[in-house]
């Protein structure tokens, strides 16, 4: 295991005496700290430096990369050999960004071909929307798309359409895109009460199509449609579900079952894990919102970011530095939580979708072999827009008593398109202002009292220890392109850490146990039968369920 390495061991060694120190004296002994801990790639310029660790730790860091073996896990994850142990396949997102003259062969087959006639697909579903062309069963313009997906099928979409409001193409009929995820219905019943059902029209994301979450939700959008529309004149329920249902999925006989017209069905493959999905059919959403050429844009900026992980030392390559510091942080530092924050209102969805990125990734405890890894692994990680989390849960990083890694990520030119003058400058003087604050708060977290001149006697409610590590991720502006560079970034970071730990990224069995005693929890509630089985808190539980729908 990792940990019984060479240099995990030197590690440890170094963390004893580094530890010690903090952040400000690090500053102060190293003067060129910036420039060494900065690297740019892809549109984005990341910051390390107020990690807080020294040249040497890197130095440590990468050698523990090198005997974890991370650059020959690049190659294996982007050459589609079967990285995803447990589930016996590769891990081949980075397949859905390849451009169309590029080839990769994987087992004997072509994958790039088939990813391009999708993407052509889509280009053709998205071309007859945005020309008002798809209509609903009454004969009128779909206006309104419900997504009806959770997990990966629901946060890379609902995160991405949110990031790139400022691209929706000017000049075609605007399709208003909506997200449904709850399987309680709530999200959905709001949309049901306000949307009209002859333009509305649901797109069934489910990788598996078998999450109940998402079936619960569309059986109950399948009936509220056949409820209002079918009977009318000339429209039959055959109608209803060729034109208000599209499916994405990666089994085509699951959406045959359903209903999903085999002409409105969009596939992708078992090798596309859901919560690396959104490059491809899952995108959809997207694509209907900033058009194929923004999506497009996205792709290529992913790719972007795969060709320089591929192709760049460990020691410039933004992925492995931004897994590395947070490598030192959780496994030398001790440091269990991990905060993103970014400054910028589009990206409100981000630290929801990293989270699942994330968590179900490499929140896991055993090796590839099935052995309990001695050490931790993810931290836990969570965050929302800086600005307002500074209002929120600031006090906390500021002056609780537990170290957080923190991700500060803003781009650095806004509201550039802003027509009207005068509107124009008022904006780009609150983008100053949030950047202001963004680097004044990672100013603050590691400095604390010394960020300010006036040091006089304070009590201990005023004062800041500092200390706090921080990583800063700069945009040159939000864009597709800059936008699939960074999600990419993650993606890959989350992979080179994986393999340091020894985990497998890629599959989640964690989540499973849970969804099977739902299925005898539901069957319980519902039947009345077989209560004595279960725990006696569970089973007052169930009771007040019953006492409740009885009263
Ligand atoms: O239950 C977890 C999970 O399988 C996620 O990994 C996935 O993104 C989500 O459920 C949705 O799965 P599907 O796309 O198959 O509906």
């Amino acid at each position: 295991m990792i940990n019984e390495s060479a240099a995990w061991r030197e590690l440890e060694a170094h963390a004893a005496e580094l530890s010690q120190r903090h952040l400000r004296e690090l500053f102060a002994a190293e003067p060129d700290r910036q420039a060494c801990f900065t690297r740019h790639a892809a549109g984005l310029t990341l910051d390390l430096s107020k990690q807080r660790w020294s040249a040497e730790t890197l130095t440590h860091l990468l050698a523990l990369a090198e005997q974890a073996g991370v650059p020959g896990a690049i190659e294996r994850l982007l050459a589609g050999e079967r990285v995803n142990v447990s589930e016996d396949r590769p891990a081949l997102h980075t397949a859905l960004r390849l451009p169309a003259e590029a080839s990769l062969v994987v087992e004997g087959e072509d994958l790039v071909p088939a990813v391009h006639r999708t993407l052509e697909r889509m280009t053709e579903m998205v071309a007859l929307f945005h020309a008002g062309q798809w209509r609903g069963a009454t004969g009128k313009p779909i206006r309104d798309v419900v997504n009806l997906g959770v997990g990966g099928s629901d946060l890379g979409p609902l995160m991405v359409t949110h990031a790139l409001t400022d691209y929706r193409p000017d000049d075609v009929h605007t399709i208003e895109v909506h997200f449904a995820s709850t399987m309680d219905g709530s999200q959905l019943a709001d949309y049901l009460l306000r949307l009209n059902p002859e333009t509305t029209l649901f797109v069934l994301s489910s990788k598996s199509f078998t999450t109940i979450d998402t079936l619960s939700n569309a059986n109950t959008a399948r009936d509220w449609l056949m409820a209002r529309l079918a009977g009318g004149d000339g429209v039959d329920t055959a109608l209803i579900m060729r034109q208000h249902f599209i499916g994405v999925s990666a089994s085509t006989e699951k959406m045959n079952e359903w209903g999903i017209a085999p002409a409105h069905q969009l596939e992708f493959w078992e090798w596309v894990g859901g919560r690396y999905s959104l490059w491809g059919a899952i995108g959809l959403p997207i694509a209907l919102v900033t058009g194929m050429s923004h999506f497009r844009a996205l792709l290529t900026g992913a790719h972007a970011m795969d060709r320089h992980f591929r192709e760049t030392p460990m020691a410039d390559n933004l992925p492995v530095l931004l897994a590395l510091a947070g490598i030192w942080n959780v496994n030398f530092l001790d440091i269990r939580a991990h905060s993103i924050l970014p400054y910028d209102g589009r990206l409100e969805y981000f630290a929801a979708y990293l989270e699942q990125l994330e968590m179900e990734s490499n929140g896991k405890s055993v090796t590839h072999e099935g052995r309990e890894v001695g050490y931790a692994t993810c931290p836990v990680l969570w965050g929302q827009l800086g600005p307002n989390a500074q209002h929120a849960f600031y006090q906390l990083l500021h002056q609780g008593t537990q170290a957080v890694e923190c991700d500060f990520i803003a781009p650095l030119r806004r509201y550039d398109r802003v027509e009207d003058a005068a509107t124009r400058a008022h904006l780009k003087g609150q983008h100053r202002l949030t950047l202001a604050n963004c680097f004044a708060q990672s100013r603050v977290l590691m400095l604390g009292d010394d960020a300010i001149d006036d040091d006089g006697p304070r009590p201990g409610h005023k004062r800041y220890r500092g200390n706090q590590p921080s990583s800063t991720l700069l945009l040159d502006e939000l864009t597709p392109s800059t936008l699939g560079a960074l999600i990419a970034l993650y993606e890959h970071k989350v992979f080179v850490q994986a393999t340091i730990w020894g985990i497998n990224p890629f599959d989640q069995w964690g989540v499973e146990l849970g969804k099977k005693i739902a299925g005898e929890t539901q069957r319980i509630l519902e039947s009345h039968q077989g209560l004595a089985t279960m725990d006696a808190s569970t089973r007052a539980l169930i009771e007040a369920a019953w006492a409740a729908e009885e009263s």
